[in-house]
């Protein structure tokens, strides 16, 4: 692990060298490696256990840096850039000949991004290629949104790991394709979809549950506790079986005597609650307890995203629901 402060200069030398970095971006941790090389991506999928047919983010360090790679893009996808580069916004365009097949799992498109984490950029554009980067965590399991979640999941798989702190969205970036010129939300995430709408009207959401792959962030299952998650009410005080369960609250504290409670936002600040989503998860899921139970939070604005992230989460354990 190094400092993001001063770790900058080795971090982009291992990019560059073919090793795998993980880095700060405002949504969660990313694992990087070198877009251009086939065998770096490959290091990818090895170290996260991700399956081949889930394609990789490539992240540019300035929206400048999209037409050098792929030439010119649609006007839709075009007037996004503009508006919400950098920042936590992905964009299908077509797969440049640039960019080996792995990192698109075989696609002719390709997922892009220019994130909004000075430490971020300033590695992609000191590595000098464009960045393919997955979340930092294995497969299925939950996104990393502390350098410490990385190395507690994915240890001496990554070279290194540069700590830029706790991240500021704290879930995933939205994923659009807008290359027909009517935007779909592929998968919800850190950009809400009403922000979308206020710059490019009407959009359509594809919650793409069905479990086709158009983006494995969005398989029913995912994002998942190794400790079972169910979706309840905040009302009801847990059944008194001695059973030791949490609970993740949006904002009261929940009655009852649980083993562990965390709050997601005391004030009742969605932006606060989707910062801190994984960071609490991945504190129930250490305090030793045989189940946790996640309360929705408002299903507006950035709350879409993260009753997204809880009902799939919860899906792993209770398929039918
Ligand atoms: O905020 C984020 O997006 C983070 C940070 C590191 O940038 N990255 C991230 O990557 O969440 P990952 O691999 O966990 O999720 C990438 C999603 C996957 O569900 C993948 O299927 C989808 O992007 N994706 C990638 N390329 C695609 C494509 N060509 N068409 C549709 N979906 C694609
Ligand atoms: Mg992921």
């Amino acid at each position: 692990m190094l400092p993001a402060d001063s770790g900058i200069a080795e971090a982009a030398s291992v990019l560059r060298t073919g090793g795998l970095v993980a880095f700060p971006t405002e949504t969660v941790y990313g694992l990087g490696a070198n877009a251009l090389d086939a065998r770096a991506a490959a290091r990818i999928f090895e170290a996260k256990a991700r399956p081949s047919f889930d394609p990789l983010i490539t992240h540019l360090a300035d929206a400048a840096e999209l037409e050098k790679l792929v030439g010119a893009v649609p006007a839709a996808v075009a007037a996004l850039t503009e508006r919400f580069w950098p920042g936590p916004l992905t964009l299908i365009v077509d797969r440049p000949a640039a960019i080996p097949p792995i990192v698109t799992s075989g696609l002719p498109t390709m997922a892009v991004r220019v994130p909004d984490n000075a430490y971020a950029r300033a590695l992609i554009a000191e590595a000098g290629v464009p960045v393919a980067a997955p979340s930092a965590n294995r497969f299925g399991q939950l996104s990393p949104t502390r350098a410490e979640h990385v190395v507690r999941g994915l240890g001496a798989a990554v070279d290194v790991v540069l700590d830029g702190g706790p991240t500021r969205c704290g879930i995933e970036s939205t994923i659009v394709d807008a290359r027909d010129g009517r935007p779909v939300v592929l998968r919800l995430g850190a950009l809400p979809v009403e922000a979308l709408e206020e710059a490019v009207g009407p959009v359509t959401v594809r919650p793409g549950s069905s479990g086709q792959p158009v983006a494995p962030g969005t398989l029913a299952a995912h994002y998942a506790p190794r400790t079972p998650l169910r979706l309840a009410s905040g009302g009801e005080p847990p059944a008194a079986d001695g059973v030791r369960r949490g609970f993740l609250a949006f904002r009261d504290r929940p009655a009852g005597d649980w083993a562990a409670v965390e709050v997601l936002s005391a004030a009742g600040d969605l932006t606060e609650a989707a910062a801190r989503l994984f960071d609490a998860l991945h504190e129930l899921d250490a305090a030793g307890v045989a189940e946790i139970l996640v309360e929705p939070v408002p299903e507006v604005g950035v709350g879409r995203a993260v009753n997204d992230r809880l009902r799939r989460a919860a899906a792993t354990w209770h398929p039918a629901a």
